[in-house]
């Protein structure tokens, strides 16, 4: 049964917790008052993250987070953690999320996001802890009948194998609350994530080209790139660009935090859209982060990207009234922390 407990009392494992969204995370429930252990192998983030965590939370705060460099798959090493530690709920955010990627690489990417989620609940249960909050996407919704998505929209068969580990991962900790109604999962619909901490010491750092728009739009803008690619300009959409739910980064660790304070003594399985509700195209993201930065960002049109849906955007109400969360920033919000995170760390961690 998962206990009523205070943050303070609280210790709370975050995988993947050095990656963009889990280290907001962590300097949300520092901030907050829990205790916090991280698990994150660095295949995809920066030791410099734990530093630079310690210097936004404080000394106090950076006293309750511990840090492993540890794969989740490693069931010695995670045994070890949940041995030294009384973990009493754990946040889930490792995995791999190349989206193109996956397609070239299916098994590293079956094996690596539903192999570590398997030793991870089964480690959890050993040590008798079932309360768990997975990173899920909206991706699991495909291509939208209706707009906005809410969490009753039907999930639709991915187009990519990492799409069906995260629609799979789903169906995985809901079939765990089937066979013991002890497991809390909270199952957290990302839709896209952007933006940077305010105060410019972490965010996004992807390795070689960007896939997502925003980091290829922040380093076309600082000179590493000469042009953004538009994929496509013939969508039925108001401007013919895609539209897309962006949210700053944040606002989606908040939203975790609210999910670990609304989760506390309950059971079952419950599922959130984490968005704003608008959509945004990547012609208005354009020329939100012109402003932004000061200048045009140049751009040109491509064809399409093979996959890519006109439109997505979230309806956020259950959230709202379950959890009591809403995303506070907007577009120019994001950009402008995207570009205050990317003009002082051009190269990323890596300076
Ligand atoms: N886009 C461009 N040029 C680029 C990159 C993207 O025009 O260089 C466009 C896309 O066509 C799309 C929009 O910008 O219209 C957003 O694309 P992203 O790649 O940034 O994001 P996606 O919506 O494709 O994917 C994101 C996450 C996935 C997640 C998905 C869920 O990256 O992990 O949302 O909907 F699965």
């Amino acid at each position: 049964m998962s206990q009523a407990l205070t943050p303070s009392d609280t210790c709370v494992l975050v995988t993947g917790g050095a990656g963009f969204i889990g280290s907001h995370t962590v300097v949300e429930l520092l901030t907050g008052g829990y205790q916090v252990v991280v698990v994150d192998n660095l295949s995809n983030a920066s030791a410099k993250v734990e530093d630079r965590i310690k210097t936004i939370v404080g000394s106090e705060a950076a006293a309750n987070l511990t840090f492993y460099i540890a794969d989740v798959n490693d069931r010695n090493a995670l045994n070890k953690i949940f041995d030294q530690h009384h973990i009493d709920r754990v946040i889930h955010f490792a995995g791999y999320k190349a989206v193109g990627e996956s397609v070239s690489k299916p098994i590293e990417y079956y094996s690596n996001n539903i192999g570590n989620t398997l030793t991870l609940v089964d480690v959890m249960r050993n040590h008798d802890c079932k309360s768990i909050i997975f990173s899920s996407s909206a991706t699991v919704y495909g291509d939208p009948e209706s707009l906005p998505l809410t969490e009753v929209s039907a999930k639709k068969p991915a187009t990519n194998p990492y799409g069906w580990t995260k629609w799979m991962i789903e169906e995985i900790l809901s079939d765990l609350h089937a066979a013991d109604p002890e497991w809390n999962v909270v199952l957290l619909r990302y839709f896209n994530p952007i933006g940077a901490h305010a105060s410019g010491l972490m965010g996004e750092d992807p390795k070689g080209i960007p896939n997502n728009l925003l980091p290829y739009v922040a380093q076309t803008a600082i000179g590493k790139r000469e042009v953004v690619h538009v994929f496509g300009n013939d969508y039925p959409t108001p401007d013919g660009t895609g539209v897309r739910d962006y949210i700053h980064v944040v606002d989606l660790a908040t939203g975790h935090a609210a999910a670990l304070q609304w989760m506390n003594g309950r059971t079952g399985v419950e599922i959130f859209n984490l968005g704003t509700g608008r959509g945004t195209s990547v012609f208005e993201i354009i020329h939100a982060f012109s402003e932004a930065c000061g200048h045009e960002v140049p751009y040109v049109i491509d064809p399409r990207r093979p996959g890519d849906v006109a439109e997505n955007y979230a309806d956020c109400s259950k959230a709202h009234e379950l959890m009591g969360w809403q995303a506070q920033f907007d577009i120019s919000d994001m950009c402008r922390d995207a570009w205050n995170w990317q003009s002082h760390n051009p190269n990323g961690y890596e300076g």
